[in-house]
Parts: C-alpha cells; structure tokens; sequence
C-alpha cells in the first residue's frame, strides 16, 4: 500500500493547492487567538490586531484574530468531501488587558464559525496533560472571592460537513483493517482524555525550541483521531501544520496527508528526521498490540471469555467487527515534489 504526503509553505487562507472534496478529515490546532505568543503572527494577517491590542481593545483583537481563521475554515468547508469531519484542537486564553482580566473563549468563537458554515457539531472532547502541581495556583491566594480556576483543558471539537455520514461498499477492506480494537474504543470515544501522556515520542530530531514555539500536540492527539474518523486510503488534512505532528501521525497510521505552514523552517526540522518514520512507526503499531495482549491477560484474569479470534495476530478479540484489524508500518519513505511517497507493509511482528 502507498500513501502520499504533501505539504505545501503557504497561507491556508487561500489553499488552492488543495481540491475541492478532495480530502476525508481534518485534524488541526491553530494559533489560539488572545494568546500572546500568537499576537505577532495574528498582526501580520491582519494589522488590525496590533490596533486593537494597542488601543487595550481586547474584544476587538479576538475578533479579528478569529476572523482570519475564519478565512481558513471557508477553505475547510470547500475541500472536506460531504460526511468528512474535521477536528479542531483549541484552547481558551485568560488575559488581562488594560488592568481587566477575562476568559476569551476560542472553542465557543470557533464552534459558532462551523455553524454558520452549515457543519454539523459533534461530541466533544476534553483533553488534558496529567500534571498536578500546587505551585500552578500561586499568586491566587487564599482568600476569596476574585481568585480564578487555571484553565488547563483544551478541546478537540468535532464537526461533520452536512447531514450525512459517509458511506462505505459493504464490507470495504480499507474500512474493516482499519478497526479498532473494543478496549481502544472504550478509552478513544471518552469524551475526557486524562491520559494523553506524551508517550509517544514523536520523531527523535525533531528540534525541541522550534517545537515549543509551534506549540506542537503530543503525537497521540493526531494518531487517535485519524484511527477514529478515518479509514485507509482517506487524506487527512492539516492547515496549520505547525512541526508536521498531524503528518507524522498520518504516515504512521497509513493515511495519506496534505498540510500547509507559514514558516517554511518548520518543513525542514521535519525533512531531518524522516529516516526515523519506519522505526516510530513500527513502535506506535507494536504498543498497540501489546496494549491489546495485556487487556487480554487482565480479561482473562477477571473470569472472561472471548468469542473471537484476529484473523492477522495470534490474539483473541471481543467483537467480531475486530477481526479485520491488519496494522500497518513504513517500509520505505521517497522524497517526491511538495513532499512524501510512502510504502507501508503489514506491521512486522519480530
Ligand atoms: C498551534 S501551531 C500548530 C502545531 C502543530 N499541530 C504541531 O503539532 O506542530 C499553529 C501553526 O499554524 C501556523 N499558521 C498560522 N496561521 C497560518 C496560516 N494562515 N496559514 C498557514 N499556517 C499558519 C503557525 O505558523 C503555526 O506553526
């Protein structure tokens, strides 16, 4: 099986690189509007939003920042075929302007944009880093009443395009190998992720300043969400594809990909660490089935039964809708123009 993988340096304001219904999901984080480290970058898109955040305008700085990725989600709607879905990673920002401290809420700004765009909104999720420190609430004091909660969630909202769900041939391979496993449904369709630990390690030279300042999610984010909402053979599309995370998560789960980035940089950390792929991506898939045989040892353990059996992994399974799952690595990575072909091969097992 062959993937492709094109990433284009380029503002996604315009991604006529990119056909119309031509891609089955989005998976993306943008800048998240009235964050400071984004203010620059919202500036040059529109220097309105130096205005404003220079005129202590806070209102008028968040709607400007969201009107420029509403440009972005006009493009969404024109390449996501009917029934795609697209994933939206934000967060909400806490700012004080002008002495005034205040919540600007990005996920309602960017949920109301789908809307008007004729999507359909789905269950969310919420998902969170396990950290637990006392000192994150320093400075609140101890006295009430104007002390405020940290926010330290984030959401993936998910939205379809149109009424209707995607429909497959009766029985599509491409569908079925890509099941899931029932424990994995069990964790992936909570709607709060408490255990998105960064575990994942995403390829090794991957350069760590460049990350923080793409603000990069952990590879676990994209990797989920493209086993949940996507089959092989579909293309995920990323517009702000920051260190190329959505990419890697995409080759790694068999999917073909496009993406587009301002910072040209970004594109090159990415190009030093290909020859890592093969090995991730082999360990992503390998963790997997070793998830899987430890929930079957617990299962077992506890007095259960299974009624079925893999037809690729020595493994029992719960549900019958499970036995098609065939797992898949990267055999070999070729550099093509705008970016990657690859030849993925069922998952070694040795
Ligand atoms: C939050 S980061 C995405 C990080 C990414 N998910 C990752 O894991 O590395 C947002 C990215 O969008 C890029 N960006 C912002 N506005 C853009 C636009 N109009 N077109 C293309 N890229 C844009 C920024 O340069 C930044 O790298």
């Amino acid at each position: 099986m062959e993937t492709t993988h094109r990433v284009f340096v380029g503002d996604s304001r315009d991604l006529s690189a990119v056909d119309d219904e031509s891609v089955e999901l989005v998976v993306t984080s943008p800048p998240y509007p009235m964050i400071e480290m984004w203010d620059d970058l919202f500036t040059e898109l529109d220097p309105a939003v130096g205005d404003a955040l220079a005129n202590g305008d806070g209102r008028a700085a968040f709607d400007a920042m969201h009107a420029q990725l509403e440009r972005v989600w006009d493009e969404l709607e024109r390449v996501l075929v009917d029934g795609g879905i697209a994933c939206i990673n934000v967060g909400d920002a806490t700012r004080s302007i002008d002495g005034s401290f205040r919540v600007y809420q990005n996920h309602a700004r960017v949920l109301e944009a789908f809307e008007e765009r004729g999507f359909e909104p789905l269950p969310d999720v919420l998902w969170r880093k396990p950290a637990n420190s006392a000192a994150k609430f320093m400075g609140s004091g101890m006295i009430p009443p104007n002390a405020y909660v940290t926010l330290e969630h984030e959401y993936i909202l998910v939205f379809r395009k149109g009424a209707e769900s995607r429909a497959f041939e009766p029985k599509a391979d491409r569908r079925y190998e890509a099941a899931y496993f029932w424990e994995e449904r069990n964790q992936w369709f909570t709607d709060v992720w408490t255990d998105v630990t960064g575990e994942l390690q995403s390829i090794e030279t991957t350069d760590d300043e460049l990350r923080e300042r793409s603000a990069a999610y952990p590879l676990e984010i994209p990797y989920r969400l493209l086993c949940m909402y996507s089959a092989y053979g579909d293309t995920v599309l990323d517009p702000f594809w920051g260190t190329g995370t959505t990419t890697l998560a995409a080759m790694c789960a068999g999917r073909n990909s496009v993406g587009s980035e301002l910072e040209d940089a970004f594109l090159e950390v990415f190009d030093d660490g290909v020859d890592e792929i093969p090995a991730l991506s082999r360990s992503v898939g390998r963790a997997r089935l070793e998830r899987h045989r430890e929930f079957v040892e617990r299962r077992r353990e506890d007095g259960e039964g299974f009624e079925y059996e893999a037809d690729y992994y020595e493994t029992p399974v719960v549900t019958g809708m499970e036995r098609g799952i065939r797992l898949r690595e990267v055999r070999d990575i070729e550099r093509i123009v705008d970016g990657y072909r690859i030849e993925h091969a069922p998952l070694a097992l040795e």
